[in-house]
């Protein structure tokens, strides 16, 4: 699937990958491993603390784009820190 995971470092680290994994499969089918393009940026290998301000962003709507404030709506904060917590550990390639 998706490569390989980094360790965690702890038994809280690894329960947010395992929730950052299973909430990551909706992501993916647009955000596709080295498939960036113009319209569809990279999000993979983020710093996690830039993951997370940006999803909140357009979960606060000061971020503009529709599709994005429509996903990051749905999304806890806990979501959001194990997604970034996720994808921080996935490499594009
Ligand atoms: C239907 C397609 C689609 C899905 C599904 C999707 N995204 Fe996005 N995402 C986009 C588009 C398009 C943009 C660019 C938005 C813009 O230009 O502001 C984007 C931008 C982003 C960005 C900002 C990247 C940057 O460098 O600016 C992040 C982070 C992100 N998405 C994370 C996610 C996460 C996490 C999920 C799953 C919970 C997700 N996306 C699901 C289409 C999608």
């Amino acid at each position: 699937m998706l490569g390989m995971l980094g360790a965690g470092s702890s038994a809280q680290a690894a329960a947010d990958l395992e929730l950052g994994r299973y909430l990551a499969t909706e992501c993916t089918t647009c955000h596709r491993p080295g498939a960036a393009t113009a319209a569809i940026p990279n999000i993979y290998s983020l710093a996690e603390s830039t993951f997370a301000e940006v999803m909140k962003g357009y979960r606060d709507k000061r971020l503009a784009n529709p599709v994005m404030q429509n996903i990051a709506s749905r999304l806890s904060d806990d979501d959001i820190a194990a997604l970034a917590a996720f994808f921080a550990t996935v490499k594009a390639n």
